[in-house]
């Protein structure tokens, strides 16, 4: 059994599944331990199935980050922001990535297959696993968070 705490909970649908295989292979040479939830070919499924996967390990607190795939990653982050304690952000470049962490606490990547390349996948991924968050007047931002989800 992996560490739980160091291990990347990943998932993704049919039109990223090309990407999530590059991605694990990628964060495997980088010494992570990868969860794969699938699914683990490329026929046609329901990217809110997988997202419910990622999204409910992550809220639960079984692992602490994951990342998501599917081909514009839009679906994936509307999944995935419906369960309290996500915080996914869908990235597409560095800036939003590093900034998604350390203003934002984001504990979901999301990325989409049919819109980042392999290379920048990979950076992408890279900075967002190294950048910490800042804390500070940004939990007190998040914190509101919880707020709205009480007020809803
Ligand atoms: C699948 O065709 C596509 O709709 C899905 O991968 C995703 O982009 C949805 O937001």
């Amino acid at each position: 059994m992996t560490d739980p705490n160091a291990t990347i909970v990943i998932g993704c649908d049919h039109a990223a599944y090309e990407l999530k295989e590059k991605l694990k292979a990628f964060l495997l040479r980088r010494g992570a331990a990868v969860e794969d939830v699938g699914p683990h070919g490329t026929a046609s499924v329901d990217y809110p199935d997988y997202g419910k996967k990622v999204a409910e390990l992550v809220a639960s607190g079984r692992y602490p980050r994951g990342i998501l795939l599917c081909g514009t990653g839009l679906g994936m982050s509307m999944v995935a922001n419906r369960f309290p304690g996500i915080r996914a952000a869908l990235c597409h470049d560095l800036f939003g990535a590093i900034m998604s962490r350390k203003h934002n606490d984001a504990n979901i990547l999301v990325l989409g297959g049919r819109v980042t390349g392999e290379t920048l996948a990979e950076e992408i991924v890279k900075v967002w696993l190294e950048t910490p968050f800042e804390g500070g007047r940004h939990q007190d931002r998040l914190n509101l968070f919880d707020r709205i989800d009480e007020s809803a």
